[in-house]
């Protein structure tokens, strides 16, 4: 099978796919924010004439090079994401998890949903993901981290390869023996990581692109070489690079014209995949593929 890519509402493509064929499902819906999501992309270009400062104290000027959006407010959040997680229940394999990733807004009313439908015991863990980004609120604390929840098909056999699991230094190396100390420790349900950098070349300009690193944790512990990776709120297919980096087969969907085009170019040059809804040809070999260097390009943040 080739992996896939959707443009459509994900409800439709859902009820479409065959019962406990996908071994992991990622999603990262909308957090319903109340705002529309935006990042606009621009390119700065060296000049005399131009309105910042930049590296070595040159000045630099700025050329908009376009808006992606799109908008997360809903009436009824928990009504929309029910019928689609109750789809993804019956898609998951038998030893198939979903991570769910949400922020402190929705989180435990999502939890309350995903408890009545995949049952408690089912419930794994709730990852922290903390970052440090951005403004700090002088109001209440600065809220700075999402929250993955892991539930799995089935609690007694579901694909967890612990040796996958990342290690990170211990905090106190000193304490333990220089072996264990080399090794490093295995990550815990808290992860900090970096978000996506904002120059980097990871950066796609899609609005809340989530890391890299923190879906090749995901796919490399909850699924084996060959599973089916299944993202239905795909934005600009980050579990789909995931998925390919480590030889899984992937579906993406998204409604967005926006991400179907970021995600035209994310896989430019990638074979065995089939667009279904969407010609990517007219925005492809026209951008570096992902590993070789972009168009220099700067991203800010635009909430309206
Ligand atoms: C938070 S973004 C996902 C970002 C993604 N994880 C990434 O790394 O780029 C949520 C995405 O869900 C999409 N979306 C919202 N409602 C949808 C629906 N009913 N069907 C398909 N996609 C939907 C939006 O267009 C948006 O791209």
């Amino acid at each position: 099978m080739n992996s896939k890519i959707y443009f459509g509402d994900n409800l439709e493509v859902l009820n479409e796919l065959p019962s406990e064929s996908i071994d992991l499902i990622y999603i990262d819906p909308p957090f319903n924010t109340g705002k529309v999501q935006g990042r606009t992309q621009i390119k700065t270009i060296r000049s005399e004439e131009g309105d910042r400062n930049g590296f070595q104290g040159e000045r630099y000027v700025t050329i908009k090079l376009g808006t992606k959006s799109y908008s997360d407010t809903f009436d009824d959040f928990l009504s929309f994401l029910e019928p689609r997680l109750k789809e993804a229940y019956r898609i998951l394999s038998r030893n198939g998890s979903m991570y769910f990733h949400i922020d402190y807004r929705e989180v435990h009313y999502c939890k309350i949903l995903l408890d009545k439908i995949f049952s408690r015991e089912s419930f794994l863990n709730e990852i922290i993901w903390a970052y440090d980004y951005g403004a700090r609120s002088k109001k209440k604390w600065s809220t700075k981290h999402d929250n993955i929840l892991l539930y799995v098909k089935n609690p007694d056999d579901y694909i967890f390869n612990f040796d996958e699991i990342e290690r990170i230094p211990y905090m106190a190396p000193g304490l333990v023996g220089e072996k264990k100390a080399e090794k490093g420790k295995t990550l815990t349900d808290t992860w900090w990581h970096t978000i996506v950098p904002t120059n980097g070349k990871e950066k796609t300009g899609y609005p809340t692109q989530k890391p890299l690193g923190i879906l090749r944790r995901i796919v490399k512990v909850s699924s084996n070489e060959n599973s089916t990776i299944l993202d239905f709120f795909a934005g600009s297919g980050t579990t789909g690079v995931a998925a390919l980096e480590n030889n899984r087969k992937f579906i993406l969907v998204d409604k967005n014209p926006e991400a179907l085009e970021v995600m035209a170019k994310r896989f430019d040059g990638v074979s065995n995949v089939d667009w279904i809804n969407f010609d990517p040809s007219p925005y492809q070999s026209c951008i570096s593929q992902e590993g070789s260097t972009p168009i220099q390009t700067t991203l800010f943040d635009k909430v309206e």
